[in-house]
């Protein structure tokens, strides 16, 4: 068996925990990450029948079963994640009752998957019915997008058009807007259901007053919605207690689509 800690998918989850720590939007043990691995990713890595650990989930996800997913682990600092990934990332695989998490292999001193388990693994399941190439589910702390979510009305229509305002290509990286939801209590299957619900619509979920989750096919399409969100916010945040001399027009917005030829949410225009 090859060593686990080489492996590309560990080294892109570490780059990635880390990256995201530095930008500020992780502090403590904010966010968490889940990538779906292929069982040829982990064939040279794992023996897939050596389970350490039955942890159960508190929920059903029968369209994951078999599937294996490199998740972080709940309490874990984004910030320790690549000096020491077995303690703070676990390998699980959802087992055939559809609701036990099998553990094979992380979370080394006796931890456990993160308290968004429900959020990802359910957002997971309506992601791959929509692209069954779909494989990162990640949530964090973006600071600007925060603090937006404390002065903007929490409604798709107008989140969308206020970050689609801010920069000319937020539209070209997502033409179907951002899903918004209100303050929840986070950790609960009810919040992990709702986030799933608005993954039905779109890729990006913001959760009001708490942070943001992004889908992809791989990281950088997760990580690039969310800073490109986070990007626009961070200029609302900026310019919108100036006096504004000049707007990115529903019209201009709707030439960039042509110009992409891009299917845009067009009923976000008009406020
Ligand atoms: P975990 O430490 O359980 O992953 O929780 C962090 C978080 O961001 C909760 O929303
Ligand atoms: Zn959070």
């Amino acid at each position: 068996m090859k060593d686990i800690l080489s492996a590309p998918f560990m080294r892109e989850m570490c780059d990635m925990a880390d990256n995201m720590y530095r930008l500020g939007w992780d502090e403590r043990n904010g966010g968490n990450i889940s990538y779906l691995l292929y069982d040829e990713d982990i064939a040279p890595y794992l023996s897939a029948d050596k389970v350490i650990r039955r942890i159960p989930t508190g929920f059903s996800a029968p369209e994951l079963v078999g599937k294996y997913f490199l998740v972080t682990g709940t309490g874990k600092y984004f910030k320790n994640v690549k000096g020491d990934p077995e303690r703070n990332l676990g390998i699980i695989r959802i087992a055939e009752d559809a609701c036990t998490a099998e553990l094979l292999w992380g979370f080394s001193n006796g931890g456990r998957f993160t308290s968004e388990l429900p959020a990802h693994l359910m957002s997971h399941t309506v992601r791959l019915r929509h692209n069954p190439k779909n494989r990162v589910i990640m949530h964090t702390h973006p600071t600007a997008t925060l603090a937006m979510t404390h002065v903007t009305e929490l409604t798709e229509k107008a989140f969308t058009r206020l970050i689609w305002g801010t920069c000319t290509e937020c539209i070209v990286v997502f033409p179907d807007g951002i899903g918004v939801l209100p303050w929840m209590v986070c950790g609960t299957n009810e919040i992990g259901e709702a986030t799933a619900k608005k993954m039905e619509d779109y890729r990006i979920v913001i959760w009001g007053m708490h942070g943001i989750y992004g889908a992809g096919v791989d990281f950088d399409e997760a990580f690039g919605l969310i800073e490109t969100v986070e990007k626009g916010a961070q200029l609302y945040m900026m310019y919108s207690h100036l006096p504004i001399v000049n707007r990115i027009t529903d019209e201009q917005l709707d030439e960039v689509a042509k110009a992409f030829h891009l299917e845009y949410r067009k009923d976000f225009l008009g406020q």
